[in-house]
């Protein structure tokens, strides 16, 4: 029985010692060299987009980035033991910065669509978001009730996102209002510069809380679509798998939850 065990130990050893060279002059582990050299992570991110991530002051008014892909870009980095700095932008902007790798990874309610999958890698989703909305003022809720209805109107939406695509793909008698910022996409429902507006469901949602002239329409946009991280294609920065790892523990541990919870208490406090 000991000798038997010894062998096994032997054997054992000597399997572990050749997955090591072969480990050794893998991809992987070129991968796993460069990936040591990080000593932050850069986060790309459109800060108007309340709970998932938006802007408030702290007690000494200075900008703090918040919310629930800020909470998940500081897992993210806190796991991998580096700092985590935001790059705020318009969210067209997003995917152009990650290609040029000003960027390490983008989070930003992303959904994964086929567009965007010839450019970029995608994460394992880490969240579903409610199914998308539209914002319309309160006076006209009974009005705007499907597109026929809003034929020869103005639906705003946010530039390069899936939620412009659902203007285009389903209200073709409706005329598109791209806008680079969610802020000034309810602005100009604020001030009858467009009729309607589509946003993702739980961002609709907030807008109309802090809005008490706007809210939901009785329209169905169709189904959501989880958010993912996005890295550089091909993940030249060997960073993937760590995310994913990020994200399976920050969804078992119902870490995102967690972040929900914050993101809605501060919600309101927003700024821009
Ligand atoms: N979920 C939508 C998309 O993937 C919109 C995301 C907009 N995000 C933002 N931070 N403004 O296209």
């Amino acid at each position: 029985m000991k000798k038997l065990f010894g062998k096994l130990v032997a054997v054992a050893l000597v399997v572990t010692m050749m997955c090591g060279l072969v480990a050794c002059g893998s991809k992987e582990d070129t991968k796993k060299e460069d990936n040591k050299k990080l000593d932050k992570i850069v986060l790309g991110t459109s800060a108007d987009y309340p709970p998932f991530e938006f802007i408030i002051l702290d007690e000494n008014k200075k900008q703090q980035y918040v919310g629930i892909d800020v909470s998940m870009a500081q897992k993210i980095a806190d796991d991998k033991g580096v700092k985590l700095e935001v790059a705020n932008m318009n969210f067209d902007s997003l995917i152009a910065a990650l290609q040029k790798g000003e960027v390490d990874m983008v989070i930003a309610a992303m959904e994964k669509d086929g567009t965007r999958e010839k450019v970029v890698d995608f994460s394992d989703p880490y969240y579903t978001d409610l199914p998308p909305m539209m914002l319309v003022k309160a006076d006209k809720k009974d009005t705007y009730k499907d597109a026929k209805s809003l034929a020869g109107k103005t639906i705003a939406a946010q530039t390069g996102t899936t939620k412009a695509d659902i203007v285009s793909d389903s209200f073709k008698d409706s005329k598109l209002l791209a806008l680079t910022s969610v802020n000034d996409i309810v602005n100009s429902l604020a001030y009858d510069k467009c009729d309607a507006a589509i946003l993702d469901g739980a961002v609709a949602q907030q807008y109309a809380q802090e809005n008490d002239d706007m809210v939901i329409a009785e329209i169905e946009l169709g189904k959501a679509a989880p958010y993912r991280v996005a890295v550089q294609k091909g993940d030249p920065k060997g960073i993937l798998k760590d995310i994913n790892k990020s994200i399976k523990n920050a969804v078992d541990n119902k870490l995102v939850d967690q972040w929900i919870e914050d993101a809605n208490a501060k919600a309101d406090k927003a700024v821009e």
